[in-house]
């Protein structure tokens, strides 16, 4: 019963955490959920009543029969006592005796059924917190020895990489590569391919199933977590603030960052103007992870903090996907300027940003099936070709000639790719 109370109560709480959010708040508008939310909402609540209710009866019946135990078993005694104490088998001090001690012993006896009580209760609801820690807590590092290493290239090699998210398919399937240090690596691929999995696991998220990646020579599994999380920082796809002022989403990667580190990242990726024309500038508060800033104001607070944590490894999971054609060409300046010295992968469907890359990777359904250049793909044919044969290369200022130009690597290949086209 108090497993079924415990159940109910998280899912009302989380129901609750729901609809006080801003995104719930227009999908309900949205859709005109009004109706259907609220009856969800009362039938959840009706069942933690009647729940709750039923437990403090059960709860008071037990307490009733406690407190009426004792005065029915002196009764008792006394009933079945007095006929001998006539008769001159007991004695009426034994009698009263025994009623005394019967006293003394119905109160530890409650006492005890009272913890055993308690005891049940607890037991339900850490069943419960176990519950949630299971289920949030299965990609835990299984970490073999706590190597702390400083490390200085940042290269990383992955061999024969498998992982599972379910046991039933693979999310990534024995993947081989290098990111050689200094060098970019685009990771390119429909949606569900795996990319998103893939870049968790670079950043040791999730461990893996099968295979190994290290990072300079050493095994993930090897290394103690802060020197792992110093050396790689990942800006993912997904809003990832924190309720808290600019400044403490900023400095969430390096707290020491210096005053004028902080404000260069956030020049760098554009976002110093619109921070500066908030009442509070840096130190005004982020509601519910930021709703008040668009979808590109948050990338560029994201890729800020990225700036700011200055790490060896990067890895960008789509950060350009949310931000206009400008502005994504000036936040592929950023991102070019942000690899100048160090290696990474960059996730993405913008041609010109998979262009900054020095390589590319293809994934389709957790397999690396083509990787190289983008005119070795694209000449290819497979899925590369398929995926950017319809980029609009012409009519817009970044032409494909622009864009080749402008992308990191302007080899030779890509020189006689122009005069093709
Ligand atoms: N936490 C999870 N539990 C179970 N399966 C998952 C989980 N996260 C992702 N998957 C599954 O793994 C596969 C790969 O997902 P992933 O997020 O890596 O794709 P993606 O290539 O990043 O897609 P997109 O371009 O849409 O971001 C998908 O089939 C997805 O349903
Ligand atoms: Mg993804």
């Amino acid at each position: 019963m108090k497993h079924a109370v415990q159940e109910r109560l998280s899912l009302l709480t989380s129901l609750l955490d729901e609809a006080t959010r801003v995104q719930t708040v227009i999908l309900t508008r949205s859709f005109n959920l009004t109706k259907q939310r609220t009856k969800h909402y009362r039938e959840i609540t009706d069942e933690v009543r009647k729940l709750e209710c039923r437990n403090h009866f059960i709860g008071r019946c037990f307490l009733l029969l406690l407190s009426t135990a004792s005065p029915v078993g002196v009764a008792l005694l006394f009933w079945y006592g007095i006929p001998k104490v006539a008769h001159g088998d007991l004695t009426l001090g034994t009698l009263i005796a025994f009623s005394a001690y019967l006293g003394r012993i119905y109160a530890p006896v409650s006492q005890l059924l009272n913890v055993q009580i308690d005891f049940l209760a607890s037991i339900a609801l850490f069943q419960r917190i176990f519950e949630v820690f299971d289920h949030y807590g299965k990609p835990n590092r299984r970490v073999r020895e706590k190597r702390i290493v400083e490390f200085t290239k940042g290269s990383i090699a992955v061999r024969n990489l498998s992982f599972t998210y379910d046991a039933q398919c693979w999310g990534i399937k024995d993947a081989c590569f290098d990111i050689n240090q200094g060098e970019i690596v685009a990771l390119v691929g429909p949606s569900g391919a795996g990319k998103t999995t893939l870049a968790y696991l670079l950043a040791a998220l999730y461990e893996p199933t099968l295979g190994s990646i290290s990072i300079d020579g050493y095994n993930v599994l090897d290394l103690d977590e802060k020197s792992l999380r110093r050396c790689v920082a990942l800006v993912t796809e997904d809003n990832c603030l924190l309720d808290a002022t600019i400044r403490d989403n900023l400095l969430l990667g390096n707290e020491l960052a210096r005053e004028d580190e902080i404000l260069k990242a956030c020049k760098a990726v554009g976002i110093h103007d619109y921070i500066t024309s908030l009442s509070k500038g840096y130190e005004s508060w982020l509601h519910q992870g930021g709703a008040q800033l668009s979808a590109g104001q948050k990338r560029r607070v994201m890729l800020a903090r990225a700036m700011i944590k200055n790490p060896l490894i990067l890895i960008l999971d789509e950060v350009t996907s949310s931000l206009d054609p400008m502005a994504q060409d000036s936040i592929n300046n950023v991102i070019k300027a942000l690899f100048a010295q160090r290696s990474g992968l960059i996730i993405g469907h913008h041609l010109p940003t998979i262009l900054l890359a020095d390589r590319i990777l293809v994934i389709e359904n957790g397999r690396i099936v083509q990787q190289g250049v983008h005119e070795k793909l694209v000449r290819e044919g497979g899925l590369y070709a398929r995926l950017f044969s319809s980029y609009p290369y012409n009519g817009r200022d970044n032409s494909m000639e622009i864009v080749l130009q402008n992308s990191r690597v302007n080899t030779a290949d890509h020189k006689e790719y122009i005069q093709e086209r």
